[in-house]
Order: structure tokens, then sequence, then C-alpha cells
């Protein structure tokens, strides 16, 4: 057995985390074609309960932020239903989770989305195509609609709306998608805002403003405690340009601290080192990520960033998704199993449930004693 900073608990708002490893949100296309997710998506988040939080793959907060066909959404009755058995099994389980928002933005396509029309985004600007669009085809990417501010502030009360539903679904919060590329991240990027408005690029404060007025659109409506954030500053992915972000996120975490937000989930990346530049201007619990764009995140790396105080909790992706009882195997300094690339983005059980546990012999599902 080992004991280390990752295998610590720690009190997240009210939430009573036995370690500080959390599951890293990831889209896994396990929805049905109307955004319900299936039932095997609470088989898939039960079996990684000991994580010490769960956040979700990306959701649609409302079908004008769908970027994807099968990916969910929070939206309707149905897909409150699915998300409530989602939570219940967590819950049963001994979990805890977060639904992560994500609204696309400009990233989507009509072939890939329940409205058929194009997506809407800061600005006239298409993501670097070709894109993929449903059932596994290939399409050059569509010049987005330049959102109004009506369809601004739609956008907002979408946020605040969707979040209230996570919480009838017995979510225990809500982490807002403001990391790579998605809509919240276009309005901060160089390359995807030109607008001239107040939401645009004129200033630092209309650059920020509609990731504020979403924060607190959110936190208003569900409470701030319940509300979690998270960033990708200077992420290149999906075309994103950010050549300096140190004067865009300095004041947008400045603005967002003393909120009583429960946390800020930070991506470092080699372009900025996130982590060390902003962790003084934040001072409620960060979580850190440091896999994005890089080799899958490691126990030696997890270590690393709470050894040097840089973050409270240390996000895990591809290694929760090969490995549902990943704290445990940590403990036991046990032999992890490694990713089948191949179903990241199918639709069923293979490569997203029939990865084993400790103890539990290959072609069987049954518990067992832990080896
Ligand atoms: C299959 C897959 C899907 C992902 N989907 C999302 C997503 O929906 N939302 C998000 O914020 N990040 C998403 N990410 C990024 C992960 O949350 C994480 O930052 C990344 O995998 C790096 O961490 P790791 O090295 O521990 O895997 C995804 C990553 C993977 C591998």
């Amino acid at each position: 057995m080992t004991t280390t900073l990752l295998l610590t608990p720690y009190s997240l708002g009210r939430l009573r985390l036995p370690n500080r490893m959390v599951m890293a949100p990831m889209t896994r296309f396990r929805a049905a074609e109307d955004g319900t997710p299936m039932p095997v998506v609470a088989d898939y988040y039960a079996q990684r309960a000991s994580a010490g939080l769960i956040v979700t793959e990306g959701i649609w907060p409302s079908r004008a932020g769908q970027s994807g066909w099968r990916m969910p959404g929070l939206e309707t009755v149905e897909h409150i239903k699915g998300w409530r058995a989602v939570t219940e099994a967590v819950h049963a389980s001994g979990g805890r989770i977060f639904a992560q928002l994500m609204h696309g933005g400009r990233q989507g396509h009509p072939l890939s989305r329940l409205t058929g029309d194009i997506p809407a985004g800061p600005s006239a600007i298409p993501v670097p195509g070709p894109v993929h669009v449903r059932d596994g085809g290939k399409a050059d990417a569509v010049t987005p609609r330049v959102m109004t501010l009506e369809d601004i502030q739609q956008a907002v009360r979408d946020h605040a709306a969707a979040a209230r539903n996570a919480i009838e679904a017995g979510f225990d919060g809500v982490e807002l998608h403001g990391a790579n590329s998605y809509l919240i991240h276009q309005f901060l990027a160089d390359n995807t805002n030109l607008r001239d408005d107040k939401y645009g690029r004129r200033t630092v404060e209309d650059r920020i403003r509609f990731p504020v007025e979403v924060v607190k659109a959110v936190a208003n409506a569900i409470g701030a405690g319940r509300t979690g954030l998270r960033l990708s500053p200077g992420n290149p992915q999906f075309g994103m340009k950010e050549a300096d972000p140190r004067p865009v996120y300095r004041p947008l975490v400045q603005a967002l601290d003393g909120l009583g937000l429960a946390y800020l989930h930070l991506t470092d990346n080699d372009e900025y080192a996130a982590l060390t530049d902003l962790r003084a201007l934040w001072h409620g619990a960060l979580i850190a990520n440091v896999g994005e764009n890089r080799e899958p995140t490691s126990r030696a790396d997890g270590e690393a960033v709470l050894l040097t105080g840089r973050a409270d909790l240390v996000s895990y992706g591809r290694a929760f998704i090969a490995n549902p009882d990943l704290p445990r195997r940590f403990e036991r300094n046990s032999v992890l199993n490694s990713i089948n690339g191949d179903h990241l983005y199918t639709h069923g059980a293979t490569g997203y449930t029939d990865y084993l546990p400790l103890g539990v012999p290959a072609g069987s599902q049954q518990s067992a004693e832990p080896v």
C-alpha cells in the first residue's frame, strides 16, 4: 500500500472527497439521438465512483449549443430522467458527480445537430476543417452565424436553465466548459472573437463579459458553491489562437475570485504555464489538468502538482477511462490497463464499461476480492 497526497481527502465545499483525483470530463457519444444518456452511461460512471469527484462528459445546455451527434443534453424532461439514473447510480456507489455544461458555439455542423441549422459563434470564423459529422462521416466546416445580442443573452439563460435541470437530475454541481475551443473559450480567444460590441475585442472587460455573465447566471441559479469553471488558457486545440493569455485570463480569474465558486479547473499547456501564473490570483479550490495535448497524466505528474502546491486536486482523463478503480490502483502500485482508442467514440458498452477493476478475472463481470 502507498499513501500519497493524491489519496488524501479533501473538502470541496460541503462535499467530502475521499481523495484528490478528479475524473476529467470526457465526451464518449453514448447518448441516444435525442441527447438522452443511454442506460450504459449509468454503469460507466458508477464503475468510476471511487474518484474523489467525477465530472461528466460535455453536455449541451440547449439544442443551439449541440456540437456533435449523440452527445448528451440537459434540456428536456427525458434528459433529466436519463441523468437522474446516472446520478443515482453514482451516489449509490458512494461517489460524487458534477455535470459539465458544454455549449459548442461555432463547433458543430448542420449534419450533427438536431436543429439541422448552422451553429452560431462570436464571429464568422469557421473551425479549421474538415470536421467529424454524424455516423462517422467527415465534412467541410461551416462558417458560423454571428451571435446577436439576443443570442448571447439566450445562451446565458440556457446555461442557467440547464444548471437547474442538472440539480433536478441529482448532480452535486455543474462545471462550465470554458476550455478547449467551445463557446466560452471562443469569446476569450484572439482569433474567434472579432466583435466590436460590448462582448468583443475592444477591451478586456468586453472580452471576458460573456464568460463572467454565464458564471454569475449559473451561480445565481444553483448557488456559487455548486458552480465550477474549466479554463484552458492558450490551448491551441481546434485552431484557437491566444498570443498572450495573461492579459485576458488574469482579469477573468480576478473577476471570478471571491464569488465563492466550487472550484476552478485549469489545464496547463506547453505554450503557457497557467497553473503557475494564475494560482496566486485564485483563492478557492483549484483542480489541475496537466495532460492536455500531452501523454496521459501519470501518477507522478499528479503527485508533483500537489507537492509543488500548484493545485488542490488533479484531474485524470484517459487513465480513468481504462482504469475504473484508478485510486485503488495508485494505492496498490498496480499496473494500469491501457486505453483502447478504437472505442472512445463508438456507442456501445465495448471499450466503455468493459475495463475490468482489479481482482476481476477477464471474461467475468463478477466482482471479486481485490488482489
Ligand atoms: C476521449 C476524450 C474526450 C474528451 N472530452 C472532453 C470534454 O467533453 N470536455 C472537456 O473539458 N475535456 C475533454 N477532454 C479532455 C480531458 O478532460 C483531459 O483534459 C485530457 O484527456 C488530458 O488529461 P489526461 O492526460 O489525464 O487524459 C477529452 C479527452 C478525451 C481523451
